[in-house]
């Protein structure tokens, strides 16, 4: 099987604004036809692998979920390389058993967001990817793994639905998303499998568990001061997971078993111009 140099994608969400242990980073502005990502991007080393990582939110927590430019994210870390990514973000739990500071390796997503461009492609070229199977298994594999090797609690597997936000859902909807199945809830993996799918970019994700969102008869409902302890908590195992990752993965790579580097050749609709 064919391999290749690795570099690996690392998007922080809530709490991970940077990434210290990279050796000989730099910061690099990139720019893309669809605007400028959240922050620049900031490359390195990380146990032998090139590494690009990208604040979500940018430095200092400035962009709202849906002020996230996803588009860009994406463009500018296909652009600088990467060939797999993995993101973090904060999440509440819809299971009693997923208590806060649990990492749920998603592997399903419902996209209830409205408000976000979802698409690289519009009038003119039309390509409709599969998202039966958004997440790379072989890098949630690698998440679990190294997850169990440091003694962070995770959970393989899960449905995470996507809210615009910025409120909170409230006590209906959280005990309707409950009887969808959905184990966890956040703002901010969708669109960005969608977008990593279209940029043919293998991609799995860790929804760090801060709260029970509202449903939840003994737990106080989700605040932003009642979470913070949680959060940093997170952001020490999301810096720990990063560098195990990092060397699990290694410096090469082989193909998605799902694909993915090759997702649009069965997807576009538009002919080719004659
Ligand atoms: N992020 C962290 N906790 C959340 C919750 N309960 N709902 C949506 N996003 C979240």
């Amino acid at each position: 099987m064919t391999e290749q140099k690795r570099v690996l994608g690392f998007i922080g969400g809530s709490g991970v604004y940077s990434m210290d242990a990279l050796e000989d980073a730099q910061r690099r502005q990139v720019d893309t036809p669809w605007g400028a990502p959240s922050d620049a991007l900031t490359c390195g080393r990380l146990n032998g692998v090139e590494v690009v990582f990208l604040a979500r939110h940018g430095a200092g927590h400035k962009l709202p979920p849906s002020h996230i430019n996803y588009r860009a994210n994406i463009d500018a870390m296909k652009r600088a390389g990467v060939t797999d990514l993995v993101s973090v973000s904060a999440c509440g739990s819809f299971r009693e058993a997923l208590t806060p500071g649990t990492f749920v390796i998603a592997d399903q997503f419902i996209d209830r967001t409205t408000m976000r461009p979802k698409s690289f492609f519009g009038p003119g070229f039309v390509a409709h990817v599969s998202m039966a199977d958004p997440v790379c298994p072989a890098l949630a594999d690698a998440m679990e793994a190294s997850c169990e090797a440091l003694g962070v609690p995770v959970q393989r597997g899960g449905t995470y639905i996507c809210i615009d936000g910025p409120q909170f859902s409230s006590r209906a909807e959280s005990h309707l998303y409950r009887s969808w199945g959905c184990d966890v809830i956040g703002m901010t993996n969708m669109p960005e499998a969608k977008l990593a799918r279209e940029a043919e970019l293998p991609y799995a994700t860790a929804a760090m568990v801060t709260d029970y969102d509202c449903w939840h008869e003994t737990e106080g409902a989700v605040e932003v001061g009642l979470i913070l302890e949680t959060l940093k908590r997170n952001t020490a195992n999301a810096a720990r997971m990063a560098a195990d990752l990092a060397q699990r993965l290694g410096p090469t790579r082989t193909p998605s078993p799902l694909g993915v580097e090759t997702a649009l050749d069965m997807a576009v609709i538009t002919p080719e111009e004659a």
